[in-house]
C-alpha cells in the first residue's frame, strides 16, 4: 500500500493505472478509520481494480465555531485499517497541497443543500462539494464511493456529478451501525461514557417512528414530536432538527413509502446525525 502526500504523485500513480487499462475506485475520508468507513473499501475492492482513499480533515467544511481543530485524528492506526481493508493507495495531503496560497474556485450545489444540515451549517456543502470535486480530478475515480450516514452529502454529490458531466459513478452504500444501534462515526469517539449510552436513543427514536408509520401514522408533526420527546429525555441534549423529507429533501405534509427521516442532535459539544428510509 502506497501513501503519497503531493497531488503530482497521485496524478503520476493514476496516470500509469490507466494506462494498463483499469478501474479506480476511490472513497473520500477525513480519517479515524471505522466499519463505516472500511465497508466502502472493502466493496471498492469487489468492484474496482485499484482502491484509492483520501484522508483529509478539510477546512473548507467546517464552519468558524465547529470542530475542525479537535476533529480526532490517528494516520497510523487509518494506515493499518485501510491495508487490511485491501487499500491500494491512501492520499494524505497536508492543506496547502489541497489549497495552496490564492486558492479561488468554489462549487455551491443549490437546493438540496438548503435544507436539514444546511440551515445549521452554511458553509459545509460548499467545502465538501469543492474538495469531492478536487479529488475526483485528482484521483479520476471510476467509482467513488459514499456512506448513507451522510446522505444529504450523498444526494448533493450525485447532483454535482450530473450537473457538472463529471465521469464517474457515485455509490452510496447503507449506514454501518454499533450493537447498540447507534450509527458509526469518528465523532462518537468524543462522546463521555454517559453521552455515548445516551446516544442509542437516536436510532431507537427513528425505529420507533418507522414502527408508527407502518402501523398507519402518517403526519409528520405526530411522528418528528414523539422522537423529539424521547431525546429531549436525555440530558444535556440540542435537537438541530428532526425532519421528515422526500427523495428532493423537501419536507412532507404526509408521509409516504421512500421519505427519510434525518435529525441532527447535539450532545454536549458533539453533533450527531443519523437517517432511515421509511
Ligand atoms: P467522513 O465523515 O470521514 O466520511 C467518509 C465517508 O464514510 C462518507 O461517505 C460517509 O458517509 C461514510 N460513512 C461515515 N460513517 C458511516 C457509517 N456509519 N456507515 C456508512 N458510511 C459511513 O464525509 C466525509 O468524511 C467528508 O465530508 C468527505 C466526503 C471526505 C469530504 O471531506
Amino acid at each position: 500500500m502506497k501513501i503519497y502526500r503531493k497531488t503530482r504523485d497521485v496524478s503520476a500513480f493514476v496516470k500509469s493505472v490507466k494506462a494498463k487499462g483499469k478501474r479506480i475506485g476511490f472513497i473520500p475520508t477525513m480519517g479515524y478509520l471505522h466499519e463505516g468507513h472500511l465497508s466502502l473499501m472493502r466493496r471498492a475492492r469487489q468492484e474496482t481494480d485499484v482502491v484509492v482513499i483520501s484522508i483529509f480533515v478539510n477546512p473548507k467544511q467546517f464552519g468558524p465555531k465547529e470542530d475542525y481543530r479537535r476533529y480526532p485524528r490517528n494516520i497510523k492506526k487509518d494506515e493499518r485499517l485501510a491495508r487490511l481493508s485491501g487499500v491500494d493507495l491512501i492520499f494524505y495531503p497536508s492543506v496547502s497541497q489541497v489549497y495552496p496560497k490564492g486558492y479561488l474556485t468554489h462549487i455551491d450545489v443549490e437546493g438540496v443543500t438548503e435544507g436539514l444540515c444546511g440551515v445549521f451549517r452554511p458553509g459545509h456543502f460548499r467545502g465538501v462539494a469543492t474538495v469531492c470535486c478536487k479529488l475526483f480530478n485528482i484521483v479520476r475515480p471510476e467509482i467513488a464511493y459514499f456512506g448513507w450516514k451522510d446522505a444529504q452529502q450523498a444526494i448533493m454529490i450525485k447532483r454535482m456529478v450530473k450537473d457538472l458531466n463529471m465521469d464517474l459513478a457515485i455509490k452510496a452504500l447503507p449506514i454501518v451501525r454499533e450493537a447498540d444501534g447507534l450509527a458509526m462515526s469518528s465523532r462518537n469517539k468524543r462522546l463521555s461514557s454517559r453521552q455515548r449510552k445516551d446516544a442509542a436513543v437516536l436510532y431507537k427514536a427513528l425505529s420507533i417512528a418507522r414502527r408508527l408509520i407502518r402501523e398507519g401514522q402518517k403526519s409528520p408533526v405526530a411522528i418528528t414530536s414523539k422522537m423529539g420527546r424521547m431525546i429531549k429525555a436525555k440530558k444535556g441534549t440540542r435537537i438541530d432538527y428532526i425532519s421528515i423529507v422526500d427523495e428532493g429533501l423537501a419536507g412532507v405534509k404526509r408521509v409516504k413509502k421512500g421519505n427519510m427521516i434525518a435529525l441532527a442532535v447535539w450532545f454536549g459539544k458533539t453533533r450527531l446525525i443519523d437517517n432511515v428510509i421509511v
